[in-house]
C-alpha cells in the first residue's frame, strides 16, 4: 500500500444525525410518486410498482426486531469514485442492524446476478478498500437486464442465495435496471427487495431530491486540477490552444462545474447550444472570434472546454445520430469487411440530409460515429474525438480571415477515465458511505423499487436528511436502440440555474482577460474549508 492508502483506509466518514440508531429510524411517506410524463405507458408496465409514495427518515421509535439480512451488491456501469464505500457503509449499517447479517459481491457488474457470479464481502475482504477509488474490490459491467431469460436468471440467483435484497449500484441506466428488476420480482412474489444507489460521475441522475451522484465531485476536482496545470502551461508558453474534452456523456454538467472552478476562456455547453440551435458551423465561428480577438491582443494561446456529449446537442448531428442509432439497430455493419463497406451500406438507408451531414465530418469521425453502442443503446461519446473536430474546423475557419495575424496551434486532450477511479474526495467517501447505509436502512423496512437518497448536502453532514425515492417516478419513455423504452429520466443543466447564469455572467472576462484559476489536487487531509468543499452546481 502507498502512503496514502494506508493513511486513508483510517478515515471513519461522518453520518447525519438521525442514521444513529438504524433500527429505531421512523420511515414516513411524504409524496406521491408519480413519473412527470408518460403515466399511462408506465402504469402499464410497472404495475406493481406505479404510484409509491417518496419516504423520508423521519424521527426515532422504539427498536424494531431484526433478523440477519443477507444483501447482495452489484456495481453496474461506469466506474465512480466513492463505490466502495457505499459497500463498506451497507456492510457497516446490515452489522449494526444484525450482527449476523452478510453482504455478498455480485461481480463484473448485472451479469453476475443474473450468472450468480458472487464473492462474500466481509470485514476482511472490504478493509484495505474503505475510502479508495475503483470498483475493483467486485468489479463492474454494463448488461442490461431486460430478456426475460435474463430476469428468470436474476430471480433463480435471488431465490438461490435466499436473499432479502440486491443493491445496484448505478447510473440511470443501471438504476433503470433496479426498477425493472423489482417489479419483476414482486410480479413473481420473490421476497427479495431491489434497492438503486444513484452513481454517475456524469451528474445526470438529478432531481429535487436527488442533488447529485456520487463520484461527480471527485472526478471534477481531477478533471479541474489538470485544467488548471494546462492553463498555467498556456499563460507561461503562450504557444497552444488547449481543446480539453471532458467525460460526462449527454449532459454538460462536467463542464459547467470544472469552468465554474478553473475560468477557461470558454466552455461549450450542449444544453445552451440545443437551445440556441447553434449549428457546428456556429459553435466553430464562435471559438474562432474568440481566437481572433486574442490575436489581436497579442495572445495565441488559450484553454477551451468542451462537454463529451456535445454532438448530441448539435442540431445537424443529433438528427445524423438518431438516424444512425436507428438503422444500426436493425443492420450488422460488423459483418462487412471494410469502412467503405459500411459506409456505402449506411448511406444508402439514410436521408439525403444525414447522407449530407455525414459526408461533411472528417473520416475519423464518420467512422467514430458508425461505433457499436452500449447494451442500453448509447453512443460511445467517449471514443468520439469532438475537440479535434473542432480545432480542425477552426483551423479552416481561421484560414478565411483575412483580419487574422496571429498562429494558432491547437493541442488535444481528453479528460474521462482518469477522473472516475481516483480516491474519493472526502465529499464523495462520506456522500457514499451514507448512501450505503440508508440502502440498508431501506431493506431493513422492507422497501422495494426505490433509490436511497441523503440530500441537503450543502449543510453540514450531521444535517443531511435521508429518503427513499420510488424509482419509476423518475422514469420516462425513450427510443432507444429503434425502440421505446422505460428509462430513468437524465436531467440536463438548467440554463436559468444560478450555476450556469454565474458562467453566463463572467464568460466575457475569461475569454479576454485569462482569469483562469489554479485548482491544485484534492485535499484529505488541514484546513476543511480545502478538504470538505462540495460541488458547485449545488448552489442553485
Ligand atoms: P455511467 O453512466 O454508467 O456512470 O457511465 C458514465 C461514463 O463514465 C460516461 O461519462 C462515459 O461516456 C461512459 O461512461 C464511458 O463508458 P465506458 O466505460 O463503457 O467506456
Amino acid at each position: 500500500m502507498t502512503p496514502l492508502e494506508k493513511e486513508r483506509i483510517k478515515f471513519l466518514p461522518k453520518s447525519p444525525a438521525i442514521l444513529k440508531h438504524l433500527t429505531k429510524i421512523k420511515l414516513i411517506e411524504t409524496k406521491t410518486g408519480e413519473p412527470e410524463q408518460d403515466q399511462a405507458e408506465l402504469k402499464k408496465l410497472f404495475p406493481h410498482s406505479y404510484g409509491k409514495a417518496f419516504i423520508a427518515a423521519k424521527g426515532t421509535s422504539s427498536a424494531k426486531d431484526a433478523k440477519p439480512l443477507k444483501v447482495g451488491v452489484v456495481f453496474s456501469g461506469g466506474q465512480a469514485s466513492g463505490g466502495h464505500n457505499v459497500i463498506s457503509g451497507l456492510f457497516d449499517a446490515l452489522r449494526q442492524i444484525h450482527p449476523d447479517s452478510h453482504l455478498i459481491g455480485f461481480l463484473n457488474g448485472p451479469s453476475g446476478i443474473i450468472n450468480n457470479q458472487t464473492k462474500p464481502l466481509d470485514e476482511k475482504a472490504i478493509a484495505s478498500y474503505r475510502n479508495t477509488g475503483g470498483f475493483d474490490l467486485i468489479g463492474s459491467g454494463r448488461t442490461k437486464i431486460e430478456k426475460s431469460e435474463d430476469l428468470q436468471s436474476s430471480l433463480k440467483t435471488a431465490n438461490q442465495l435466499a436473499l432479502d435484497g440486491i443493491v445496484i449500484v448505478g447510473g440511470d441506466d443501471s438504476n433503470t435496471n433496479a426498477a425493472v428488476l423489482a417489479e419483476y420480482f414482486l410480479a413473481n412474489k420473490c421476497c427479495t427487495k431491489v434497492v438503486g444507489v444513484p452513481k454517475t460521475i456524469d451528474g445526470d441522475l438529478r432531481s429535487e431530491d436527488v442533488e447529485i451522484t456520487f463520484g461527480f465531485d471527485t472526478a471534477c476536482k481531477i478533471y479541474s486540477e489538470l485544467i488548471s496545470n494546462l492553463q498555467r502551461d498556456a499563460l507561461s508558453a503562450k504557444k497552444y490552444y488547449h481543446f480539453i474534452k471532458l467525460m460526462g456523456r449527454s449532459a454538460s454538467h462536467i463542464a459547467l462545474e470544472c469552468a465554474l472552478r478553473t475560468h477557461p476562456n470558454f466552455v461549450l455547453i450542449g444544453e445552451e447550444i440545443q437551445k440556441q440551435n447553434l449549428s457546428l458551423a456556429d459553435i466553430v465561428n464562435k471559438l474562432a472570434d474568440i481566437i481572433e480577438k486574442r490575436a489581436a491582443m497579442g495572445k495565441n494561446f488559450g484553454v477551451f472546454l468542451i462537454p463529451e456529449g456535445l454532438i448530441e446537442f448539435i442540431p445537424e448531428l443529433n438528427e445524423l445520430i438518431n438516424e444512425l442509432n436507428h438503422q444500426l439497430a436493425n443492420i450488422d455493419l460488423a459483418k462487412l469487411a471494410t469502412f467503405d463497406e459500411q459506409k456505402k451500406q449506411l448511406l444508402n438507408v439514410i436521408s439525403t440530409k444525414g447522407q449530407k451531414t455525414y459526408n461533411s465530418l472528417p473520416e475519423d469521425i464518420q467512422k467514430q460515429l458508425i461505433l457499436e453502442r452500449d447494451p442500453h443503446g448509447n453512443i460511445p461519446v467517449s471514443l468520439i474525438e469532438t475537440e479535434k473536430l473542432l480545432s480542425l474546423s477552426v483551423q479552416e475557419n481561421l484560414k478565411k480571415r483575412s483580419a487574422f495575424k496571429g498562429k494558432f496551434n491547437p493541442l488535444h486532450h481528453f479528460f474521462g477515465y482518469e477522473g472516475r477511479c481516483g480516491f474519493p474526495s472526502d465529499f464523495d467517501a462520506t456522500y457514499c458511505y451514507n448512501l450505503g447505509k440508508v440502502a440498508a436502512l431501506l431493506l431493513f423496512n422492507g422497501v422495494t423499487g426505490y433509490m436511497s437518497c441523503v440530500n441537503h448536502l450543502t449543510a453540514p453532514v450531521e444535517k443531511w436528511e435521508v429518503l427513499g425515492i420510488p424509482l419509476v417516478a423518475l422514469m420516462n419513455m425513450e427510443v432507444r436502440k429503434g425502440k421505446n423504452k422505460p428509462v430513468i429520466k437524465k436531467t440536463l443543466v438548467n440554463l436559468k440555474g444560478k450555476p450556469f447564469q454565474v458562467l453566463h455572467t463572467s464568460r466575457e472576462k475569461w475569454a479576454n482577460k485569462d482569469d483562469y484559476q489554479f485548482c491544485g489536487p484534492i485535499q484529505f487531509y488541514g484546513n476543511e474549508n480545502l478538504v470538505e468543499g462540495r460541488p458547485l452546481i449545488l448552489n442553485n
